[in-house]
């Protein structure tokens, strides 16, 4: 049995990894650490069962080590960052402050905690991205784990500098770590600012849907849950202090996957006239193509052109593989959206709390 902390286990990844934890290790204890900003939500975790969400930051190094004994944790997944680039270029100084200052008090606590008293068994499991590595031109080979780092975007430095830390406090005091870089995510309780929830929610109000460029830069797509799974199988076979890069097989340029949505999306209202009801203000509810709302506006300063990732080690050492292709994960996605109306529209008007304590109070 083991006994898990879950930072920013209240956002996207870090609440998806809680679910799936509960689900295929109901004997593990899981602790969630989540500082609740604007991307973490109480109700992301609502049918978790026995999850004790911690409100706090991961800054707080004496929070963090009191949790870290009164808990018994042996395992920090570690998922809480400032994690979107557009927030990045407008306001680099928080993802400075979480992601670089936060990832050194995490490590910070940890090792005071684990390594003082003659280091019993543990694992820092630090969740970063593949952004680290750079961009991609057309024909070079994809990102692995000894591709040089070349982080472009504050987001993406960020990153980079808590993947060094973390590397350091392996190699220095003696930390059982192990990282991840993954691909881009995407799958249920993902906040409408990343590219397929606020596409999808913009398609269903008649909004403009914003292509920046001229939209061929190329991402590769990872359902969450294989992340989940991937992130699982570092846990149980990957070797400490190593690194794993872990994709979804599925490079697509945005045109493409903002194609299948627009399909998708008419796909949808043809086969449900209710959804016409629910959502008049989109086109789709009058016959007009989604793609109607394609408009392009201003790249993305530096914005990186391609990412894609070989999982030659991943596949060989742990076992990991994706099992969603894009097309499946994607319906299923655009699925969880329409039949949780509530959750995005609380995300949206900022009544979020409230409508959780109303839906969840007594759970
Ligand atoms: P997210 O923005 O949806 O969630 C981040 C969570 O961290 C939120 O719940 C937030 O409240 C919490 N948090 C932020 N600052 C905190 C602090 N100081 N203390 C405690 N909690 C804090 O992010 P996500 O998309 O779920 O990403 C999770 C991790 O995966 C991040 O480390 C990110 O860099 C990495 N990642 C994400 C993607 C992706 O496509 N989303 C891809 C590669 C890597
Ligand atoms: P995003 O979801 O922000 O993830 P990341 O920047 O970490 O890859 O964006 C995915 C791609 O979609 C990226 O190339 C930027 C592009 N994009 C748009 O064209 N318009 C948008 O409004 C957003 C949010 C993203």
């Amino acid at each position: 049995m083991s006994h898990l902390l879950v930072t920013g286990g209240a956002g996207f990844i870090g609440a998806n990894f809680v679910h799936y934890w509960r689900q295929h290790h109901p004997q593990d204890s899981v602790t969630v650490l989540d500082a609740l900003t604007y991307a973490g939500n109480r109700a992301n975790l609502a049918g978790a069962n026995s999850v004790q969400l911690v409100e706090g930051d991961i800054r707080d190094t004496p929070l963090i080590e009191g949790l870290l004994r009164d808990h018994a944790i042996d395992t920090i997944v570690h998922f809480a960052a400032e994690s979107h680039v557009d927030r990045s270029i407008h306001g680099p100084a928080a993802f400075v402050e979480t992601n670089v200052i936060g990832t050194m008090n995490l490590l910070t606590a940890a090792r005071a905690v684990w390594l003082a008293d003659g280091g019993k068994p543990h694992r820092f499991h630090h969740v970063s991205t593949d952004e680290v590595y750079g961009t991609l031109g057309p024909n070079d080979p994809p990102f692995n784990e000894t591709t040089a780092y070349a982080p472009n975007s504050p987001y993406s430095a960020s990153k980079a500098a808590s993947d060094h830390l973390v590397r350091a406090w392996h190699h220095t005091y003696g930390l059982q770590v192990t990282t991840s870089n993954c691909s881009n995510n995407y799958g249920p309780y993902q906040f409408p600012e990343k590219l397929i929830p606020l596409f999808l929610i913009n398609a269903l109000h008649g909004r403009p849907l914003p292509i920046y460029g001229d939209g061929m830069q190329i991402r590769d797509w990872l359902h969450v849950e294989d992340h989940c799974r991937g992130i699982e199988a570092v846990l149980h076979h990957g070797r400490v202090g190593e690194t794993y890069c872990i994709g979804g097989g599925a490079e697509l340029p945005n045109i493409t996957v903002i194609d299948t949505l627009c399909a998708a999306v008419d796909a949808a209202f043809a086969a449900d006239p209710a959804l016409a009801a629910r959502f008049p203000e989109a086109p789709a509810a009058r016959g007009i193509p989604t793609a109607s709302l394609k408009t392009t506006v201003a790249d993305r300063p530096g914005h990186d052109r391609r990412y894609a990732i070989d999982e030659t080690r991943a596949r060989a050492e742990i076992g990991y593989a994706p099992a969603r292709d894009f097309k499946t994960g994607f319906a299923a996605t655009l699925a969880w959206y329409l039949a949780n109306e509530p959750w995005w529209r609380g995300v949206l008007d900022g009544s979020y709390r409230n409508w959780v304590e109303t839906n969840y109070a007594a759970r």
